[in-house]
């Protein structure tokens, strides 16, 4: 199947210069719980926080600072991203969401959402994107997507959701620059013999979950 990097049938007049409609609408509530439970990926209550994300939206408009794209094929959403500005954090963005229905996956369209949201960060003044993600083996293609779009593991916290179950945070900084702190945050691997090697080229492999895929963990007091 051929790659690609738009998405086609969007809705027209909807999206903005990426093609992904901005403005979620009723309909977009129950697609985006069936999406996200098809997934196979979620729990019943991230489906639950995921859907209470989206309502906000609706209710509080922009105002609610969550902001979506989504792709919309006729009546069916073929994936979305949902991201919003980090409180107290001038430039920070957190990408919330990222998720393609399986009858799209491998077809470029979650690597379009996530550039497409990169864009209009930017476009609004962002300058670095954090991604919260999981260990486990079922998110080993949403880390990969991370790392195949430049992000690099800036934290790492085990047990975090669970014992065995460790958050990884990644940032991409997005005005292509390094950084300006004396901090080893760039989107170039760091080295640090006192914390885990999360910067390797097997971090975002299925081994991220095994019990010594970190080594000795971080040395957090
Ligand atoms: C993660 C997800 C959004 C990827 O969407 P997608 O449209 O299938 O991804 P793309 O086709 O754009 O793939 C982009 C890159 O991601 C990586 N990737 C995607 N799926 C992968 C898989 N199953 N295994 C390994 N790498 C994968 C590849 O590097 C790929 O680039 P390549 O095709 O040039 O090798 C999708 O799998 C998904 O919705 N998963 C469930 C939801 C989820 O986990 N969201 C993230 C929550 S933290």
């Amino acid at each position: 199947m051929s790659k690609k990097t738009m998405p086609e049938n969007s809705e027209p007049g909807t999206g903005t210069e990426t093609g992904f409609c901005t403005e979620p609408g009723l309909e977009d509530l129950g697609a985006m719980r069936r999406l996200l439970e098809r997934t196979g990926v979620f729990s019943a209550e991230e489906v639950d926080v995921a859907e209470s994300l989206i309502r906000e939206r609706l209710e509080r408009g922009i105002a609610s600072e969550y902001h979506f794209l989504l792709d919309r094929r006729n009546a069916v959403l073929a994936g979305f991203i949902c991201y919003g500005p980090i409180g107290c954090a001038p430039g920070r963005w957190d990408i919330y969401w990222v998720a393609v229905d399986p009858d799209f996956h491998g077809q470029g369209l979650g690597k379009a959402l996530l550039h497409a949201g990169e864009q209009a960060i930017r476009a609004k003044g962002g300058e670095r994107a954090y991604v919260e993600t999981s260990s486990l083996d079922r998110y080993t293609p949403a880390r990969a997507l991370y790392r195949c779009c430049g992000y690099t593991v800036d934290a790492f916290q085990r047990d975090f959701y669970a014992m065995g179950d460790h958050k990884v945070t990644l940032v991409k900084i997005l005005d292509g620059s390094t950084g300006t702190s004396s901090a080893p945050i760039s989107n170039a691997p760091t080295s640090n013999t006192s914390e885990p090697d999360v910067s390797g080229p097997d971090i975002c492999g299925p081994g991220i979950s095994g019990p010594n895929a970190f080594g000795p963990g971080p040395n957090i007091p």
